[in-house]
């Protein structure tokens, strides 16, 4: 059971015996944050990366099963490259930091998305992490990485197409479950929450497919501001919501 500082006390009440398994987060506002500061983006980024681990291990120790979050998208590339590469930077910072301490946090951790275009580093990086994860059974955090939701069906596409064109199988008798299972999310559950702050009310190409009967919390609250207090507060919503999956 969490500790909670007085703070969080106040919050919604949240009852961890039924937890969404499948939480997914799109961290936004960095920018935002930093230039209310009168500081540059990218320190926005950092303060955001630190705002992930703080929620990640608050993840692991109320007992989530799977959190997502939406690191770096296809359409980031098109971003300035000294703002590019302090992301990467971060990111590479934050892996070094997890590989240190995985035995103790026993988080399984993956990476969902195009990684060929990374640096042979951070691929070693993002490889050596899931692989040295892969027996843990604790939170998996998952990364989306140079990740897009219309990219990813496509893939997914392509690839039904070929076992088709191989003679594998028909395409009269593909399946959502057969989609699914050639997405990087495959053998993961569906996110239950999908939470974007910063007052953006879009799903901006994350999960677009997984979350079809998804449950969305919206806060003007910006990334690098997200407290646990917050992430307690979706969780209420979220457990005051009816989810019927299209049902009476
Ligand atoms: C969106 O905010 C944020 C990003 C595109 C990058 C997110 C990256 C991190 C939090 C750091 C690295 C991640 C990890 C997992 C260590 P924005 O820049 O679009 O903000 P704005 O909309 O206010 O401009």
């Amino acid at each position: 059971m969490p500790i909670f500082k007085a703070k969080e006390r106040e919050t919604p009440q949240v009852d961890f015996s039924r937890l969404p398994r499948h939480v997914a987060i799109i961290m936004d506002g960095n920018g935002r944050w930093a230039k209310r500061r009168g500081l540059p983006r990218t320190a926005g980024h950092a303060a955001g990366a630190e705002t992930f681990r703080t929620i990640a291990t608050y993840c692991k120790d109320i007992g989530l099963e799977y959190l997502t979050v939406y690191a770096f998208s296809t359409e980031n590339w098109k971003r300035p490259a000294e703002e590019v590469s302090a992301i990467m930077g971060l990111l590479k910072k934050y892996l070094l930091e997890a590989i240190g301490k995985m035995e103790k946090d026993r988080v399984k951790m993956k990476f969902l998305g195009d990684l060929s275009p990374l640096s042979d580093e951070l691929k070693e990086l993002c490889l050596r992490t899931e692989e040295i994860s892969t027996h843990y059974d604790g939170c998996q955090v998952n990364i989306c990485l140079n990740y897009g939701g219309r990219d990813e069906i496509v893939r997914a596409a392509r690839a039904l197409a070929a076992e088709c064109a191989a003679g594998q199988r028909k395409a009269e008798d593909i399946t959502e479950a057969d989609l699914s299972a050639h997405l990087y999310t495959a053998g993961l559950p569906d996110p239950d929450l999908v939470i974007r702050p910063s007052g953006e009310l879009r799903l901006s190409n994350f999960l677009p497919w997984q979350s079809a009967y998804a449950e969305f919390y919206f806060t003007d609250v910006l990334w690098p501001d997200f407290t646990r207090e917050e992430l307690n507060k979706a969780l209420a919503a979220y457990q005051a919501r009816s989810r019927r999956f299209g049902g009476v």
